[in-house]
């Protein structure tokens, strides 16, 4: 099952006042070079399509000036896009009143820039509580409600100190407390790491990562950096141009460049790297659960010849996994007593390049779980292997 969350349709997105203009030159096939040389009028998407599903990391990747910034201000109307629809859970929101698109704001969508915007004559606390402050939610619930993602992103105890003390890479914490605090359902990050050094980067794409595990958000995530693309994205979108170039998985860019412009933006990643382990795992043939008959798992495994499953409770948390030898030889009702607890789960978010020693040291099919052990896949050497060949 997919839920959709934000469907860009047809999205083109003319600047200045010449609009219809652009839109007919558009139409008459002329490139947006060609129409900017030729009229000086500046389009910045041109007929962009695709979905977010619910709780995806979505990277929208491209050059500078490729109109990745006026793709992701149209998803909170901060642009209004001059043709298509932009459907945020299935409700078109281009043309929004004011009242509307405050709720929206306010409610929906929260934005992460890259130039953090942090007030600057106001603490770490105060400008993470300033969302709610301005909502008038009363103080001592936005000061719970501020605490609470100031720990998440990392900077309890910096809570009294003001933006200029802090590093880049904590001012980017804060603007991330800033946009989690409002507890919005889509997250819109342009460029939120490009100002930062290298080191503090990795950091950083690593917490979010994490974030983004423990609390199932939706992302769009834009950058510049393939490698940040690919480190971080469910799936991909390259633009050029304001086009759409390519969409789909960080491997399917490997298995499938769509042309010559996109093998080239490819060349210099290093799989194992970018490449995460949710990215290439499979759904679990079939999985065991708590409290089940046993006789009917040991039919299920024989039927579908296979040796051991693992088992979740109730709330898809992982709790260990079964034998079919062992269930066979069991004299109990259900699989409880036979399930075993000693096994080495994988985080979804790793990198293929981190777990190379667990995956050969096991010889079952290795569990992909999230932050909150809920099992989300399997996967297998010789799956790994292939996906980096
Ligand atoms: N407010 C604006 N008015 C006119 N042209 C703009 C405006 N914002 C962006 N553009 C143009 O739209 C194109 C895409 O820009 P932008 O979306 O900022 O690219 P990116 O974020 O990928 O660097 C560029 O040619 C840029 O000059
Ligand atoms: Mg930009």
């Amino acid at each position: 099952m997919t839920d959709k969350k934000i469907e860009v349709k047809g999205l083109t997105l003319v600047f200045g006042k010449n609009r219809e203009r652009g839109i007919k030159l558009l139409e008459q096939g002329k490139t947006i070079q060609e129409i900017r040389e030729e009229t000086g009028i500046a389009i910045g998407v041109n007929n962009v399509s695709f979905d977010v599903e619910e709780g995806e990391m979505f990277v929208i990747v491209g050059l500078s000036g490729s109109g990745k910034s006026s793709l992701i201000r149209c998803m909170n109307l901060l642009n209004i896009p001059t043709r298509g629809e932009l459907l945020i859970d299935g409700e078109n929101i281009v043309n929004y009143d004011k009242e509307q698109l405050k709720e929206l704001r306010r409610n929906k969508v929260a934005m992460v820039f890259q130039h953090f915007g942090l007030l600057s004559h106001r603490t770490v606390l105060k400008n993470v509580e300033y969302g709610l402050e301005v909502q008038g939610v009363d103080e001592t619930q936005r000061k719970k409600k501020s605490l609470e993602t100031i720990e998440l992103v990392g900077l309890a105890g910096w809570e009294d100190y003001f933006p200029r003390q802090l590093s880049g890479g904590m001012k980017q914490r804060v603007g991330l407390a800033r946009a989690l605090t409002n507890e919005p359902e889509i997250l819109l990050m342009d460029e939120p790491f490009s100002a930062l050094d290298p080191l503090i980067r990795r950091d950083m794409q690593k917490e979010l990562l994490s974030i983004e595990d423990y609390m199932d958000k939706t992302i769009v995530f834009i950058t510049h950096d393939m490698n940040e693309a690919f480190r971080l994205g469910d799936r991909v979108a390259l633009l050029k141009d304001g086009e759409l170039v390519q969409l789909g998985k960080p491997k399917e860019f490997f298995e499938n460049p769509a042309n010559d412009y996109v093998k080239s933006f490819i060349e210099d990643v290093d799989k194992s790297r970018i490449l995460r382990v949710k990215s290439i795992m499979e759904k679990p043939t079939i999985v065991g659960t708590k409290g089940q008959n046993r006789l009917e798992l040991v039919e299920q495994l024989v039927e579908l010849q296979i040796e051991h499953c693992y088992v979740i409770n109730e709330e898809q948390v992982l709790i260990g996994y079964v034998e079919l030898e062992k269930l066979k030889n069991s004299q109990q009702e259900t699989i409880d007593k036979s399930i075993d607890r000693n096994y080495e789960a994988i985080n979804r978010n790793a990198y293929l390049s981190d777990i190379w020693t667990k995956l050969s040291e096991s010889d079952i099919e290795v569990a992909i779980t999230d932050k909150r052990n809920r099992l989300k896949g399997v996967i297998n050497y010789e799956a790994v292997v292939e996906a980096l060949s």
